[in-house]
């Protein structure tokens, strides 16, 4: 058996095999509530064979979007629409997760198309917060620096979608805290110039990721796993280090977090990212084998040989498939063909699969 396709488990949650889609903006969400895009969008890469499913950056505040059409989970009203994605995802035999989210100083921006930065307000956008008054870019709003009760409103923010999350049935919760967002925001040096308990040292730049995940880590249950999604390096001379992310991954694995799913980047627009196949399974890697704990690959993972080596070789535990999984909402079943492998398809696709191919257990049925 390849070892792409062999099953997985954490807490009580076991993954059909090692693919997951990881969380990508879609852009089409109205007051952050789901529709039948996100049905359609998430429910073929559930058919498709991905093992895990992890829905786009799903805003805790209105003022945490990315755009104003991000998903979110900030009321009780967005959580049927997304239950009724959640359960067609289980559906397929795949597990449903969220990635809970602030976007901080890169909030109110246009999606993409409409025109970049910041959306005046007089146009639908808000004013954004940040660590510091320190602006991401050119043509981004400075942000204003949250005081104590705003970070505490973060806080809580996180703990009450996390609860809402749980209600819409997803079985497994990421907090992001990569990609230049709020919680990276408060990890990097270069953003958070801070002078309380929340800026400077290392200890006080990931307090309030370590205060976030101790929140939602209370009110999710302690069967479901839960994942940090972390940016492994800034890229950038005297940013956030893969050194601070091994030494912050031990500490989340004593916070009860069960995977580290290991990007990098997104903190400042002129970082000198090297791009490449796999350029940040290095990072995963070492993450895993530093700070003894799971980690996801992702980054340029686009062939089946080349994943199923990631998993082989234990530079990570899951692999993530970003922009190939757009491209072709089947490759995990292409995948399962070019590695030999008996996959499980859809049972009314049955006809259509190559022989030897499974009928795939559909659970909640
Ligand atoms: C359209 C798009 C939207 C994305 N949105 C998110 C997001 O909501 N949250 C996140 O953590 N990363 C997001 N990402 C980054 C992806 O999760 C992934 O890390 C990245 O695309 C690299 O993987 P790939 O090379 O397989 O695409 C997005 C990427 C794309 C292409």
């Amino acid at each position: 058996m390849s070892h792409l396709f062999s099953p997985y488990t954490l807490r009580g949650i076991t993954f059909p095999n090692r693919i997951a889609v990881p969380p990508m903006c879609t852009y089409s969400a109205e007051d952050g509530m789901a529709n039948d895009w996100h049905l359609a969008h998430l429910g073929s890469r559930a058919s498709g064979g991905a093992g895990l499913i992890i829905t786009e950056a799903t805003a805790v505040t209105p003022i945490g979007r990315i755009s104003p059409n991000d998903l979110g989970l900030w009321s009780d009203e967005q959580i049927t629409p997304i239950a009724r994605v959640v359960r067609f995802i289980h559906q397929q035999g795949s597990v449903a997760g969220v990635q809970l989210a602030h976007a901080g100083r890169k909030g109110a921006t246009w999606v993409p198309g409409n025109g970049s930065g910041s959306i005046p307000i007089d146009q639908g956008g808000w004013p954004v917060v940040g660590p510091s008054a320190l602006s991401f870019g050119p043509g981004y709003d400075t942000p204003s620096a949250l005081d104590e009760t705003g970070i505490q409103q973060v806080i809580a923010d996180f703990s009450a979608s996390a609860q809402r999350a749980l209600t819409a049935g997803y079985r497994l919760m990421e907090v992001h805290a990569a990609h230049g967002y709020l919680l990276h925001q408060f990890l990097s040096p270069l953003s958070n110039q801070r002078t309380d308990a929340y800026g400077g040292s290392f200890e006080n730049r990931t307090r309030l990721t370590r205060e976030v995940v101790a929140a939602v880590r209370q009110v999710w249950p302690q069967d479901l796993p839960l994942f940090v999604r972390l940016s492994a390096t800034d890229w950038v001379e005297g940013g956030w280090s893969l050194e601070e992310t091994i030494a912050l991954a031990k500490i989340l694995r004593g916070e009860g977090v069960d995977l580290i799913d290991t990007s990098s980047g997104g903190l400042l627009p002129n970082a000198n990212m090297v791009l490449g196949p796999g350029y940040q399974t290095g990072f995963a890697n070492r993450v895993r084998n530093e700070a003894g704990i799971a980690t996801g690959a992702v980054g340029l993972i686009t062939a089946a040989a080349q994943a199923d080596h990631i998993i082989r070789t234990q530079q990570a535990d899951l692999v993530l498939v970003g922009r190939e999984i757009l491209r072709d909402p089947y490759w995990p079943l292409h995948a399962a063909q070019a590695l030999g492998q008996a996959a499980a398809w859809p049972s009314p696709y049955l006809r259509a699969a190559p022989s030897g191919s499974v009928p795939r257990n559909r659970c909640g049925q």
